[in-house]
């Protein structure tokens, strides 16, 4: 097994294994490399949805998302989809999954079922590396601070989907979600601190409004998405990509109108989130 990081500060290839039948020895070499580096992407991987959920319980349990399409022989897998005639894409802006849960999820292994001739990346942002390079009077200006998270405005029947032609495909527009977490969380394995705001879900800080939360919440969401924090994952037939969503935020580029894109996604579980 090789590793070979994709960018300075975030994301890494690995390449000499394969996911399906990899030993216990290289799955925690991979667990580590994720954990620190946040994204990994691996090529040319056969992986069958059974295959897909095997490997996902070797990390622990599977969250099912609640909004997206469900794959209808195996609930375990979420589709994310962008119709050849669909102008909006799934995640088209930088975040992270499930942060507006109060245990969110640990990460997620997508697989590229479906790819356009050209476009569709994903960025990925690392938020060990973005928190490092805040100036230290942000740093002191943050520390101890919590933060209010919630998807309510997004997939809510009056939310951000809802107004788009990806409205049809998604569910639970009744749900209700909202939880809080510390602003800097340690990372549950590396110990590493993270930045754990991001520009989708975190509406304030507890104890302040919108209004009075959002002029730092921006300096810290334009300080997240600094380019030496970035990585870009270019996605091929064959590829997987697993990430940390405590590590990372992503982003999917959403530039390749009149074409379908189709990734299947599993969302594993994680564990509450500390200071
Ligand atoms: C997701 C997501 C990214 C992509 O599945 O959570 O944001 O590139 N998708 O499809
Ligand atoms: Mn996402």
């Amino acid at each position: 097994m090789r590793t070979t990081p994709m960018a300075p500060q975030c994301g890494v290839e690995i390449s000499g294994v394969r996911l399906a039948t990899c030993n216990d020895a290289e799955m925690q070499a991979i667990k580590q490399a994720i954990y620190e580096r946040g994204v990994a992407v691996f090529r040319d991987q056969e992986f069958t949805p059974e295959q897909h959920i095997d490997f996902a319980h070797r990390w622990g349990g599977i969250d099912i998302n609640n909004y997206f399409p469900l794959q209808d022989e195996y609930p375990e897998i979420a589709i994310v989809r962008k119709a050849a005639d669909q102008q909006t894409n799934i995640g088209g802006a930088w975040h992270t999954d499930h942060s507006y849960d109060q245990i969110p999820a640990m990460g997620s292994i997508l697989v590229a079922r479906l790819l356009p001739p050209e476009g569709g990346d994903t960025l990925f942002a690392h938020m060990g590396a973005a928190y490092d390079n805040l100036p230290d009077e942000l740093k002191a200006e943050i520390e101890g601070l919590e933060a209010f998270h919630t998807a309510d405005h997004v997939y809510k029947a009056d939310g951000l989907y809802a107004q788009t032609d990806m409205g049809r495909d998604l569910r639970g527009q009744d749900m209700k979600t909202g939880a809080v977490h510390p602003v800097v969380i340690r990372h549950p394995v590396t110990g590493r601190k993270l930045l754990y705001v991001n520009s989708a879900f975190t509406i304030h800080f507890v104890g302040q409004t919108r209004e009075e939360s959002l002029p730092l919440l921006r300096r810290l969401f334009d300080a997240a998405v600094g380019e030496d924090n970035q990585c870009r994952v270019e996605w091929r037939p064959g590829t997987v990509a697993i990430w940390d969503n405590r590590t990372t935020w992503h982003n999917a580029l959403n530039d390749y109108q009149g074409h379908a894109r189709e990734m299947h996604r599993i969302t594993l579980s994680g564990e509450a989130l500390a200071a």
